[in-house]
């Protein structure tokens, strides 16, 4: 990817960019911070090491390549136990299709199928009636005043369609949402110590339903995912216990690949929609078109996933500067995402635009569940226009405090 040009940084402008980043302002409203790092250039070095890749084209170019791995259990290895990439929860995950590179990566993935047409249009009742069941929930509260979305819809729908699709009972649905909010630290970019702490907790937990739910599954096999991947994994791997740990690493990252993403989608489409009037006329005016574009520019404007990393295969040349092997690259998607390099008027909210964008990463890792995130977001945002006369943001959502992972908190709605 081109000769070293040893280009200057200002160490110490990226070391204030990533705090104000940090900050709750920065968690509000990243992008203008995203701006003044592109402004540095479109590979930086990271104030903690590696680098950071703020250009469109970059980021999709290492998606793509096998230059670039995931951060694996041997590169973990490396990085020597104390590190948070040794932490309980970061080698849970580190089993996890997303953490596996080539030829592992390329037979979990097969193994774990893929949405095809079929199912999704099985999910669709599901999800529609879920959907409906959620909004006849906020109608009623609205009746008595303001309603929080993010609480009664967009947290609820993904873990009623999960749910329902891997045959978890419902009465683990919330204790399930709660975990996976808590474990999502050890994917963060800079976790505490503290949060640390936290997803250990929470991945201890998840570890022990997950192993005993495919045990369980195991004595009465269905017709639902789990009982297809054990089924396959059977064919597999002769030991059964190994079996066993394969099918729970896949219903484990399923559950947390699948839950916050889709409730930070939901919640920041609707966001997107309540927070300008003309925006909710032009969906209802022509929702055949405007539904789908509408989450397609949501996914760019604001993707739920605003960073992706990868580690460099041997030494190389990125944009001019020199990268070692086992370096970490940072991808600074929701940074792409605002390139004008990429999209004319990056800043702007356009639904008619349908862009590119890289909110379900790119290459082999592709999002697993992307059909079903756009299932879930499309529908909710047709039924909503349909069925309720126009909402409005009563205040601006509170954020978790996280850099990779967006969370909306709150989501307080009124009629208009
Ligand atoms: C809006 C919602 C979602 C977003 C933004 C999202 C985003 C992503 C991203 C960025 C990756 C790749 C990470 C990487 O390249 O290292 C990924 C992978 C994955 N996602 Fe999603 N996801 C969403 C919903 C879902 C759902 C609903 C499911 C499952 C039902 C799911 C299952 C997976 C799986 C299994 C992988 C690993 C794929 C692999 O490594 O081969 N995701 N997702």
């Amino acid at each position: 990817m081109g000769s070293v040009t040893t280009p200057s940084f200002d160490r110490r402008a990226a070391v204030s960019l990533i705090s104000r980043l940090r900050t709750e302002r920065g968690q509000d409203n990243p992008f203008p911070i995203y701006q003044e790092l592109r402004s540095q250039g479109a590979v930086i070095p990271a104030p903690w090491g590696g680098y950071l890749v703020t250009s469109y084209e970059l980021c999709d170019q290492i998606l793509r390549s096998s230059a670039w791995l995931e951060p694996d259990k041997p590169w973990r290895e490396r990085q020597g136990p104390r590190t948070r990439w040794n932490a309980p929860s970061a080698r849970e995950i580190s089993s996890t299709l997303p953490a596996l590179n080539p030829p592992d990566h390329t037979r979990v993935r097969r193994a774990a199928g893929s949405f095809d047409r079929g199912t999704i249009e099985q999910l669709s009742s599901t999800v529609t009636e879920d959907t409906d069941r959620l909004l006849d929930a906020l109608v009623d509260r609205l009746r008595d005043g303001e309603a929080d979305f993010a609480a009664l819809v967009s947290e609820e729908l993904p873990i009623a369609t999960v749910g329902r699709w891997l045959d978890l009972p419902a009465a683990d649905w919330p204790r399930l949402r709660d975990l996976t909010h808590e474990q999502v630290f050890t994917q963060e970019l800079l976790p505490t110590a503290s949060q640390l702490v936290r997803s250990d907790v929470a991945m201890a937990e998840l570890r022990e339903y997950f192993l005993e739910l495919v045990r369980d599954r195991r004595t009465r096999l269905r017709e639902d995912p789990v009982s297809e991947w054990i089924r396959t994994w059977d064919l597999l791997e002769p030991d059964q216990d190994k079996a066993d740990e394969q099918v729970y690493y896949l219903a484990l990252f399923v559950l947390l690949a699948a839950l916050e993403t889709t409730s930070t989608l939901l919640s920041t489409t609707t966001l997107l929609l309540v927070e300008n009037p003309r925006r909710w006329d032009l969906v209802t005016a022509d929702p055949d078109e405007l539904v789908p574009a509408f989450v397609e520019e949501t996914l760019r404007y604001d993707p739920p996933t605003h960073v992706i990393s990868r580690v460099s295969a041997a030494d190389c040349v990125l944009n001019g500067v020199q990268i070692r092997t086992d370096e970490m690259v940072h991808l600074m998607v929701g940074a792409a995402h605002r390139d004008p390099g990429k999209h004319p008027r990056p800043e702007e909210f356009d639904p008619h635009r349908r862009p590119a964008h890289l909110a379900f990463s790119g290459g082999i890792h592709y999002c697993l569940g992307a059909p079903l995130a756009r299932l879930e977001a499309n529908t909710l945002l047709r039924q909503l226009v349909r069925r309720l006369p126009r909402l409005t943001l009563v205040r601006p959502p509170t954020r978790a405090p996280r850099v990779a992972f967006r969370r909306l908190l709150n989501l307080d709605v009124d009629l208009a």
